[in-house]
């Protein structure tokens, strides 16, 4: 494990009722993008930050689901945790239901229906875990900045203004559901009240990094693609972009399995039988060819 790293928060809750009715009976981040679970990207994300252990948050509702899916984590090399998010009362409140698991440590919050692809991932991922006072926001450029959380950085790249869903955006410059945070977190985000939507909002909780001078910013620049999958256009696109990847180079993106070996935390005996036990399929018939590579 990397010294640096931290531990995990995937949020999986909400009700998806953007997605309705494909969300009535399954979790909108157990859904399909194109060939995997949407739950397999945040996943594998946190995974290429070297983090591996990890609390996964769902409804009551799902969060059997989630279990029966990924289960201990020990198959990919994880410590996987589960915890009840028993109504959709905001992002925020994610770190106080990750309280008990987090022990006073820093940690890396990412959004369930996240899906993060690009060069320079991994690096800024590790450059942002050097830091254990204060947190990090990951900006992105979008067309529609009024759909999201939008920060506004001065010519120094510093953080002056951070927005939810502003109906006049200061920047053209989303914060993507991706978090790093000090220890201090929990405590608070339990100074936070309500907003207008009921929810414990997590950019109330970044302002008050803001205010404190504890908010840092990196942006992903051109050439990552950062998509969230709320609607089912987002999902569709999401899908179409995994698949024009994959089909082209014949490779698989989000793989668990893959990333977990890639990064020595499984052998090469243990893939073959990830590999066999999905063989029925193209993504298990790529996992056996992953250690036949001379070039992978
Ligand atoms: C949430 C956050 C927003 C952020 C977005 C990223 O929005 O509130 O600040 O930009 O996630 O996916 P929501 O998905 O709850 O509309």
């Amino acid at each position: 494990m990397t010294a640096h790293a931290r531990s995990g928060i995937i949020l999986a809750g909400g009700s998806g009722s953007r997605l309705a009715p494909a969300t009535l009976a399954v979790s909108k981040q157990l859904l399909p993008v194109y060939d995997k679970p949407m739950i397999y990207h945040p996943l594998t994300t946190l995974m290429l930050a070297g983090v591996r252990r990890i609390l996964v948050i769902a409804t009551p509702r799902d969060l059997p689901r989630f279990q029966h899916l990924l289960g201990s984590g020990e198959q990919w090399g994880l410590d996987l945790h589960y915890a009840e998010q028993p109504a959709p009362e905001g992002l925020a409140q994610a770190l106080l239901i990750a309280r008990t698991f987090l022990a006073g440590q820093p940690s890396i919050l990412i959004l369930g229906d996240n899906l993060f692809y690009g060069p320079d991932l991994g690096a800024q991922l590790h450059r942002a875990q050097t830091q254990t006072v204060g947190a990090t926001l990951f900006a992105y450029r979008v067309r529609d900045p009024s759909r999201y959380g939008v920060v506004e950085l001065d010519p120094a790249g510093r953080p002056v203004s951070i927005e939810e869903k502003p109906a006049r955006p200061r920047s053209p410059l989303a914060v993507t559901g991706l978090y790093l945070f000090d220890a201090q977190a929990p405590a608070w985000a339990q100074t936070l009240k309500p907003s207008a939507r009921g929810e414990l909002e997590i950019t109330d909780l970044n302002r008050l990094y803001l205010h404190a001078g504890q908010l840092r910013v990196q942006t992903l620049g051109t050439g990552n693609a950062w998509l969230d999958m709320g609607t089912h256009d987002d999902l569709l696109d999401a899908s179409l972009f995994v698949r024009t990847l994959e089909q082209r180079q014949g490779v698989k993106l989000a793989s668990p399995e893959e990333t977990a070996w890639r990064a020595g935390w499984i052998t090469d005996a243990h893939l073959r039988d990830l590999a066999r036990a999905q063989a029925g399929g193209a993504y298990g018939q790529y996992l056996q060819t992953l250690t036949e590579q001379e070039n992978p």
